[in-house]
Parts: C-alpha cells; sequence; structure tokens
C-alpha cells in the first residue's frame, strides 16, 4: 500500500554542495526558467517529451502552471524537482535535478531526471548536483532505489552515471517518447546501500 508519508520535506530545503546550491522551484523563478529554458532549447530539444500542439511550455503562463504544480507534488511526496544555480545569491537558474515518479510502498522508488545549461557542460557540475539529490533521496525521502533512463547515443548522460556508480540493468524498447518518437533505452540504477561513487 503507497501510504502517504507522516513528515512532508520543507520547500525551503536546499542542498548545498561545493559549486552549486539545489532548491525548490519558486514563482518568482518564472522569468529566468523562461530565459535559461529558451537559450537552451535546441540543446535540449533532442532529449525532451515533445509538447502538446498548441501548448507552448515556455510561455510564462506554462511555467506558472509547472513550477505551481512541482510545488504540489513536492509537498505530495509525488516529485522533488529541484532547480540548480552556482552557489551565489545573485547566481541564475542554470538547470535542474528531479525525482519524478516516486512510489512508496514495496517499491520506494524514483525516476531521475535532469539537464544543464549548455554553456555550463563538462565542468563536473551535473555530478556534483546529481550526487547531492542522491543523498537526499535516500537520506531524507528514505527511498530504495533510483533509476535512471538514459538514450544509447546520449554520451554526456550516459557518463554521469558512470561517474556516479549507477548500475546498468538492462536495454527497455520503445520506452520514452522523445521529441515525438519512441526511443530505446538503458537502464541503470543505483540502491541506497550503494553510495555513489566518490568525486573522481
Ligand atoms: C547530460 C548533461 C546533464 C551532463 O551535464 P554536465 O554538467 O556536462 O555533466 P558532467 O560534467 O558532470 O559530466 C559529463 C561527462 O560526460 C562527458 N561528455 C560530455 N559530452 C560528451 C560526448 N559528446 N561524448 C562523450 N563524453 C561526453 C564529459 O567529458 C564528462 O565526463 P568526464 O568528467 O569523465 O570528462 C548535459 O550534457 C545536458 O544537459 N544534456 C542535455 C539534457 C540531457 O541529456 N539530460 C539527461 C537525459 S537522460
Amino acid at each position: 500500500v503507497d501510504e502517504p508519508r507522516k513528515t512532508a520535506v520543507s520547500l525551503s530545503t536546499r542542498l548545498v554542495t561545493t559549486r552549486l546550491v539545489l532548491r525548490a522551484p519558486k514563482v518568482t523563478d518564472v522569468p529566468e526558467l523562461r530565459l535559461v529554458m529558451r537559450k537552451n532549447a535546441e540543446h535540449l530539444r533532442p532529449f525532451s517529451p515533445a509538447h502538446p500542439p498548441g501548448e507552448d511550455p515556455g510561455s510564462l503562463t506554462g511555467l506558472s502552471t509547472m513550477v505551481a504544480r512541482q510545488r504540489r507534488e513536492w509537498r505530495h511526496d509525488r516529485r522533488f524537482s529541484f532547480v540548480m544555480t552556482m552557489r551565489d545569491p545573485e547566481a541564475p537558474i542554470i538547470g535542474r535535478v528531479s525525482l519524478n515518479n516516486i512510489v512508496r510502498g514495496a517499491f520506494l522508488n524514483a525516476d531521475l531526471g535532469y539537464w544543464i545549461d549548455e554553456s555550463f557542460q563538462k565542468r563536473g557540475l551535473m555530478t556534483e548536483g546529481v550526487r547531492a539529490v542522491l543523498a537526499f533521496a535516500f537520506d531524507e525521502l528514505g527511498l530504495h532505489r533510483v533509476q535512471a533512463a538514459i538514450m544509447p547515443h546520449n554520451l554526456a548522460s550516459l557518463r554521469v552515471v558512470e561517474k556516479l556508480g549507477f548500475r546498468r540493468e538492462g536495454e527497455a524498447a520503445a520506452y520514452l517518447r522523445i521529441a515525438g518518437k519512441w526511443e530505446d533505452h538503458i537502464l541503470f540504477a543505483i540502491l541506497a546501500g550503494e553510495k555513489p561513487a566518490a568525486t573522481p
């Protein structure tokens, strides 16, 4: 049985790493989210679900709805979707890391998702951000398993989970509909007892 949790995790939770801060999105983030998502539209399109025709998820209305939904899902223990910034208090949003589709009961599992601004890639930042979110998933949420599904040609993302010590579990045919096409994915997972690998 998927019982509701007794203690909700505060929406003001901040995960602070050497270089990054990760926190829940706020309504006041919407203009900034719009900028970073527009700037990265081409970078993210090959890895994102296509949006329904007529809907613009990058519009102020679409993003406000998304932020409100994500804050509701956070309160209800369904999804913990972080925005990521550098540690400078004035620093803009440069990416996101999300624990999606949380199932408790006998599964205690989440699906991991992430992206970073194109110009911040290849500095180890996403590996650092995901490492902090894994610690949160296991130590704060009490999850047992975090899963990642990655397309075989997404070499940067494959490398992120490899660096963190995820195990390759297998191949899933036509697993997610990405950019309008059902794509094969490789499934990876890490368990609570398997500490993420130390920073290389
Ligand atoms: C995947 C992604 C989040 C990685 O972010 P990042 O901050 O660059 O990640 P890191 O720097 O922590 O690690 C990336 C690793 O991949 C490697 N890499 C990057 N591009 C690569 C490429 N084209 N081929 C092979 N390796 C590549 C980097 O060298 C680095 O490995 P290293 O530390 O051994 O040198 C980023 O590329 C992104 O946002 N991609 C688009 C969205 C996406 O794919 N999301 C995940 C969907 S499953």
